[in-house]
């Protein structure tokens, strides 16, 4: 009998190892190393003799790709970079709860002239059911099936000839050639390279669903991102509505891509015009509040920045941040009391994101140090003034990218006032309705904000 094999895999990053180790010297976690059998290797010893193709000069291959399948909705296509195309692995990853299943449903259901197979391991068919009711049924061909054996899966997309395949979830799926459980990392790299070879020579299009979890203690999609053609995350606060689908890998368009979502009780609604959703209209000006003019991937968006500044109530002051990087908080307070003199070491300083949206570009900084700075000294931020740049460490006001698009989102929404860096000011647009003032240092930016 042939000796069974195995290794041990990390979990989290899908590193192999002869032997167990406690932490992975490729992803730094610990406790994640769980032993699979793997698959005997047939014994080929030449494996040049496979020639296969001739190799071609780049300039004469042929030209003629097929048409990209359009999606339903706008974000989607954007996200995907223009529909799309047959015979591609799409990978959609996200967190538990953020709404993968319903997003990938609604789209089999919007698909119209499209004959969709729709394989969950997770939910039954009248679960499934339930919840396209909820949604609404467009798609007269939206197939549903409970599975999770991959060759039955092959066998009835066989049978059926489905124009995209959805696999909800690649965790619970297993191939029968190898015997580690569901979930595990060689039978979730089995089963994608399967899907794959699926895609590649059916030519139909399969999107995979994929669980992240914090502890990497399933087959985390970090592992199948170079096998799949594109990724897209969806990501977003569980107890907000919005949620944003980003492509953090295209083979076939740009990764600066970024779709918008909201959670309603009937599936997830496309918010096609964002900053209109992300501030809060109000009636009178409060202090505390900023609004910053941010891009995500290629997107620009006007978000609301909020801050509160109170007296320390204990001995150590509270820094506390959602959707905005706590560290960098902790350096724009350093700035502002060692260059600009203002008093808040003894402060409590409250900082958070409208919309539960996380905001990595620096551009928001200057909004933050406005929020922060309105409520520490209780004066209002007129609600037409929206900011967008840098703040370094010596005080100084950066200039940031993609100005000219930031300006025009804020013109069409309205605003009066931009407050930039005076270092992009090549980059302003020539004519503009709305006033771009920039601004050099910080108490130059002080008076001409709060007068
Ligand atoms: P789900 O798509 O199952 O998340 P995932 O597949 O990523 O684990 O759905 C997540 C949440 O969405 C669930 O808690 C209920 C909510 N939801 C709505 O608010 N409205 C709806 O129409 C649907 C279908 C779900
Ligand atoms: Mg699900």
């Amino acid at each position: 009998m042939a000796k069974v094999k195995s290794a041990f895999f990390c979990q989290n990053c899908g590193a192999q190892s002869p032997k167990w180790i406690g932490k992975c010297p490729s992803c730094g976690e610990w406790n994640t190393y769980v032993e699979e059998v793997i698959q005997a290797e047939t014994k080929s010893t030449n494996s040049f003799s496979a020639a296969a193709e001739k190799p071609t000069l780049i300039s004469e291959v042929e030209n003629n790709p097929a048409p990209r399948i359009p999606m339903p909705g706008k974000e989607l296509s954007r996200v995907l970079g223009g529909g799309l195309v047959p015979g591609s692995l799409t990978l959609f990853g996200g967190e538990p709860g953020i709404g993968k299943s319903t997003l990938l449903l609604q789209i089999a259901l919007a698909a119209k002239n499209l004959r969709v197979l729709y394989i969950s391991g997770e939910e039954s068919q009248e679960q499934l059911n339930m919840r396209a009711r909820r949604i609404g049924i467009k798609n007269q061909e939206c197939y549903v099936l409970t599975e999770t054996l991959i060759q039955n899966i092959f066998q009835q997309a066989e049978a059926m000839k489905p124009q995209l395949l959805v696999i909800d979830s690649i965790q619970t799926l297993y191939t029968s050639h190898i015997d580690s459980s569901p979930g595990s990392i060689s039978q979730v790299r089995q089963c994608t390279a399967d899907l794959m070879r699926y895609a590649k020579t059916t030519n139909v299009p399969v999107f995979i669903i994929g669980h992240i979890t914090k502890d990497g203690s399933i087959a985390g999609p970090k592992v199948l991102e170079h096998m799949v053609d594109t990724v897209l995350q969806f990501e977003g606060d569980t107890h907000h509505l919005y949620r944003l689908l980003r492509t953090t890998k295209n083979r076939f368009g740009s990764t600066n891509e970024l779709g918008i979502y909201e959670m309603t009780g009937a599936g997830l609604r496309e918010v096609s015009n964002p900053s209109e959703v992300l501030i809060t209209a109000r009636e009178e000006p409060v202090s505390g509040v900023a609004i910053a003019a941010v891009t995500e991937g290629a997107r620009p968006l006007l978000i609301e920045t909020q801050a509160l500044v109170s007296s320390a109530v204990y001995g150590t002051p509270q820094r506390s941040s959602t959707g905005y990087d706590l560290r960098r908080l902790s350096m724009m307070l350093a700035v502002l009391e060692k260059r600009c003199g203002f008093r808040l070491g003894a402060k409590d300083v409250f900082l958070n994101i409208a919309g539960g949206i996380k905001v990595e570009d620096p551009a928001t900084d200057l909004a933050i140090v406005t929020a922060i700075l309105s409520s520490s000294e209780e004066i209002p931020v007129s609600p037409k003034f929206c900011f967008a740049a840098e703040i370094g460490l010596s005080g100084e006001i950066r200039p940031v990218n993609r100005i000219d698009q930031r300006i025009a989102e804020a013109e069409k929404m309205g605003f009066e006032q931009i407050f930039i860096s005076r270092y992009n000011k090549k980059a302003i647009p020539e004519k503009t309705t709305i006033k771009v003032v920039t601004v050099g240092k910080m108490e130059e930016f002080f008076s001409k904000v709060f007068g």
